[in-house]
C-alpha cells in the first residue's frame, strides 16, 4: 500500500481531483457514495488521503464553508445537542429565503482543550452541501454563522460506537501520544470530534478524532522504515 507507485497514483489522482474542482468550483462537498463510511446523507466532505500509519491517517481537506453555532456548556453532550438543534432550524428553513438546505455529514465540534470541571465553549458545524458554498443562505438566528475552514491537513483517528465526551477525549489522548511519539507537529489545545452518523443509528457507526497538521506531515509508526513523503 505505501509503495511508490501507490503514491505516484494518489499524486495523479489528487492533481486530477484538483483540476476538477477547480472547473466546478464545488469545493470538496461531494457524492457520498465515494466515502465508505459516509453513507446516511447524499453528500459528504471528501478529502485527499495523503498517507496512513497503523495509528493514523493523514488527509488533506480542502477550503470549505460551514454553518456553525457556539455553545458553551461544561458538557459536550448538552452544547452538541443545543448546537444541533439550532444548525437543524437554519437547514429547514431559519434563513433568508426560508430555504430547505440538506443534511450533509460530517457534523464537526471543535473542542477546546479544558479541565473536567470549567465550562468549554464548543463550536459545532454543519457542512454546507456543495450547492449552498458559495451563496450560503443568511442565517436568521444572530447564533449561527458562515465560517470557512481553510485549506489544512488532519492527522486522523477513527472510531466505532458512540461519540461522547468520554470516548473522544481518550481517542484524542491515544492519537495526540501517538503523534508525539514520532515527533509530528499538530496544532494544540483543540481538536475535532467527528461524527457521521444519526443518533438513530445503531450499528456500523463511524467517529474520528482530527490534529490539525503543521509543518509536512509525518507517517511513520515504530514499526515502519523511515520513508520521505513524496509530498513535502
Ligand atoms: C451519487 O453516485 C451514485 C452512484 O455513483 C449515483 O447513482 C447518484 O445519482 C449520485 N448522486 C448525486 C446527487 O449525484
Ligand atoms: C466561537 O468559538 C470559537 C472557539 O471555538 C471562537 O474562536 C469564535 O470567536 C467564536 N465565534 C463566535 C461568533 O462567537
Amino acid at each position: 500500500m505505501h509503495g511508490t507507485q501507490h503514491s505516484a497514483t494518489m499524486i495523479y489522482l489528487s492533481g486530477l481531483v484538483g483540476f476538477l474542482l477547480v472547473l466546478t468550483a464545488e469545493g470538496r462537498v461531494g457524492n457520498s457514495s465515494q466515502l465508505q463510511f459516509c453513507s446516511e446523507t447524499e453528500q459528504c466532505l471528501l478529502f485527499d488521503l495523503i498517507c496512513e500509519t497503523d495509528q493514523y491517517e493523514v488527509r488533506h481537506y480542502d477550503s470549505v464553508r460551514w454553518v456553525s453555532t457556539n455553545e458553551t456548556s461544561y458538557f459536550m453532550e448538552i452544547a452538541a445537542m443545543r448546537a444541533f438543534r439550532r444548525l437543524y432550524e437554519y437547514i429547514t428553513g431559519a434563513n433568508e429565503n426560508g430555504k430547505k438546505i440538506q443534511m450533509t455529514a460530517p457534523v464537526v465540534v471543535k473542542m477546546s482543550d479544558k479541565k473536567f470541571w470549567e465550562m468549554g465553549v464548543y463550536t459545532t458545524s454543519f457542512l454546507l452541501p456543495a450547492e449552498h458554498q458559495m451563496n450560503p443562505p443568511k442565517p436568521t438566528n444572530d447564533k449561527v454563522y458562515i465560517h470557512d475552514m481553510p485549506d489544512m491537513k488532519m492527522y486522523v483517528r477513527s472510531y466505532g460506537g458512540w461519540m461522547t465526551s468520554l470516548s473522544d477525549k481518550n481517542k484524542a489522548n491515544s492519537l495526540s501520544s501517538a503523534l508525539d511519539s514520532v515527533g509530528a507537529k499538530y496544532k494544540k489545545g483543540f481538536h475535532y470530534a467527528v461524527g457521521y452518523n444519526s443518533p438513530m443509528t445503531m450499528f456500523n457507526r463511524h467517529n474520528e478524532v482530527w490534529f490539525v497538521a503543521e509543518d509536512e506531515p509525518i507517517c511513520t509508526s515504530s514499526s515502519e522504515e523511515l520513508e520521505f513523503s513524496p509530498f513535502s
